[in-house]
């Protein structure tokens, strides 16, 4: 097998906080232990296609742990296996029927990666862009992921890093609505980000004491929230906090979509639901009720130490991994032990969603919250 002697890094999706961290680990676990050359990709899959590499050296990343967002900056639109066509002027290109023409631009990529003389690529992503970390380990690139979300929804790890920040953050979103809500005697609903999965909004309404807890996983009867919110005046609580999911699904299946993004490889963004509900409540209890959305704010910002540290510890596993031969494969967390797996198992699987009749759901609703269900 050839010797590794020069790898990148890449970020791609979402931003969140901990990529520099991983950086900060890859880089330096690469140079000092391993003497590796290390580049940076820029602007994810988007500087790979355009081969925007940079040289990494220790100093680069002394100071970046508490630094949020990534250094190599990061993009959640480009998947270079279906890329849409411009040209020459950088006008997307349309067919007969005004659809966006695609193209397979993977080879670009791994053309500039040879040019570049790398030999192995680290790639920190979510579920969109560890999919395409995947096809280009089928296409021989010597790929180790890494894996990254707020939304904690990916297959075959226990957590991945940004998710506690993203918690931190929403619960004390809440617990800051908490006390202008009880001296108002307000409903204060809470959105939190999250698509298709719940977690967020399910750890941080716990941690958070929300009242009403709406996730994807569990579709929900607005009467029954605001029967729980009469019930509690009823019983003396005048104010109510309730914590929604930005992909949370009423009971018809529908969620809040608050713009599309045509050229983006998953184009649908959520978001609106929050006030949605809010207005509701507002109707069916007769209190008045606030909506506050989250939003980026929980993406942005300096990472906990506890994501401080699963990114070093994703980061030195990740060069280990690479130096061992386990290419295709990402680094994860079970239990308390990194662990690795086949990207083809983790992007095979569906993303990792909450069971409603799991450990969280079930203690909360012993605990009397309403999950609208
Ligand atoms: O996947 C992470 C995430 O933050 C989701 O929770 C959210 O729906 C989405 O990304 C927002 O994407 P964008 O930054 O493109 O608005």
């Amino acid at each position: 097998m050839k010797e590794i002697k020069k790898v990148a890094i890449l970020t791609a999706g979402g931003d969140c906080p901990g990529l520099n961290p991983v950086i900060r680990a890859v880089t330096k676990t690469a140079i000092t232990k391993y003497g590796l050359e290390v580049m940076g990709v820029r602007h994810g899959y988007f500087g790979l296609y355009h081969g925007d590499f940079i040289k990494l050296g220790l100093e680069d990343v002394e100071d970046i742990f508490t630094k949020g967002g990534t250094i190599l900056y990061s993009s959640n639109k480009d998947n270079l296996f279906q890329y849409p066509v411009k040209d020459e002027n950088g006008n997307l290109v349309r067919d007969e029927n005004g659809k966006l023409v695609y193209e397979d631009a993977s080879d670009v990529a791994v053309e500039n990666l040879k040019k570049a003389g790398i030999d192995a690529i680290f790639i920190l992503g979510g579920d969109g862009s560890l999919t395409s970390a995947r096809d280009f380990a089928r296409k021989g690139v010597k790929v180790i992921g890494i894996p990254k979300t707020i939304d904690n929804d990916l297959a075959h790890t226990d957590y991945t890093f940004g998710f506690d920040t993203a918690v931190t953050v929403a619960t004390d979103g809440l617990d800051r609505v908490r006390t202008t809500g009880m001296s108002h005697h307000r409903i204060m609903v809470v959105e939190i980000m999250g698509r298709g999965a719940g977690w967020m909004t399910l750890h941080a309404g716990i941690a958070g004491a929300a009242d009403a807890i709406l996730i994807p996983e569990i579709p929900y009867d607005i009467n029954k929230v605001a029967e729980k919110i009469q019930k509690d005046k009823a019983n003396g609580k005048d104010f109510s906090i309730v914590a929604v999911a930005e992909g949370a699904k009423s009971l018809d299946g529908k969620q809040v979509v608050s713009k599309i993004i045509e050229d983006s490889a998953d184009s649908i963004r959520l978001g609106g639901v929050g006030a949605l509900v809010a207005d509701q409540l507002e109707k069916l209890t007769g209190s008045e009720a606030r909506a506050t959305t989250l939003g980026h704010i929980q993406r942005g910002g300096t990472p906990t130490s506890r994501d401080r540290i699963l990114s070093a510890r994703y980061g030195y596993a990740a060069v280990e991994l690479c130096m061992n031969g386990g290419f295709g494969r990402m680094v994860a967390l079970r239990g308390d032990k990194i662990i690795d797996v086949s990207l083809e198992d983790v992007i095979g699987q569906k993303t990792k969603n909450v069971d409603p009749n799991g450990e969280y759901v079930t203690l909360a609703k012993a605990m009397g919250i309403c999950f609208g269900d």
